[in-house]
């Protein structure tokens, strides 16, 4: 089983949208549990609105092992945490397989990267994704820049699109709908399973398990154009 941890100190800077995005774009191909680590119940609360009974909501105790989740046969888990940085968080940061730290091309979200990339020296494979970017923003380009600096960042971005709430509404994901928010969440996952090093398209993105600048910065250049 594989764990995909979704981080990020800060408060509203896409967690639990790309933890839910995420965790259905991998359900249609393999077993997905998704556990919701946030007392404030964002992802629990969207998935009682759901119909869908795919991915699995489960209820994690972070100090526990995952046998159980093993043993039922789940291929991928995904975690949606919570703002801040909570005592366990540590230990399950170190033992996941990949590590997704959302950042919104703001001073704001910029100034906490460094702090968070610091914190992650002991992950096996981490990646910023920049998450509600505004169309056609010259933020983009300072943000790539300065994140690439800092660490590997996923070639796919989050556009600031209404289909991400609007879907939530109903418990679904934008990649549930056509559309161009579709197109990138499906993109990002695409990406994610590279650095899972769950799919044979490894080699496009570099050796994962690994936190690379070289790599970062990389895509961070061929985004920027
Ligand atoms: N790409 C996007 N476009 C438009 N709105 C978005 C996008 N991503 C997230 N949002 C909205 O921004 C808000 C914060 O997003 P989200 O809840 O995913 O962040 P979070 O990091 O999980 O927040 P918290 O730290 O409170 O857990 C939500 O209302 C969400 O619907
Ligand atoms: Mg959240």
């Amino acid at each position: 089983m594989r764990v995909l941890i979704l981080h990020t100190p800060k408060g509203g800077s896409g967690k639990s949208t790309l933890a839910r995005e995420l965790a259905v774009a991998a359900s249609r191909t393999m077993q997905v549990a998704l556990a919701d680590l946030d007392p404030q119940g964002t992802t629990s609360g969207w998935y009682q609105r759901r119909d869908a009974k795919v991915p699995a909501l489960v209820t994690l105790d972070p100090a526990k092992p995952l046998q159980q989740l093993v043993d039922a046969g789940v291929d991928l888990l995904v975690i949606d945490t919570p703002p801040g940085q909570p005592a366990y968080l540590g230990a399950l940061l170190a033992s996941a397989d990949a590590v997704l730290v959302p950042v919104r091309p703001t001073p704001d979200d910029l100034l906490a990267a460094a702090p968070i990339a610091a914190s992650l020296s002991q992950s096996r494979a981490w990646a910023f994704v920049l998450s509600q970017v505004p169309p056609r923003t010259r933020l983009l380009v300072g943000a790539l820049r300065q994140l690439a600096a800092l660490g590997r960042v996923a070639p796919v971005q989050l556009t600031f699109r209404a289909d991400y709430p609007a879907a939530a509404i109903t418990g679904q994901v934008a990649s549930e709908f056509s559309g161009k928010a579709a197109d990138e969440a499906t993109a990002l996952w695409t990406y994610v399973q590279t650095i899972l090093g769950a799919t044979d398209a490894t080699t496009a993105e570099g050796k994962p398990g690994q936190s690379d600048r070289a790599q970062g910065r990389r895509a961070g250049s061929r985004d920027a154009r």
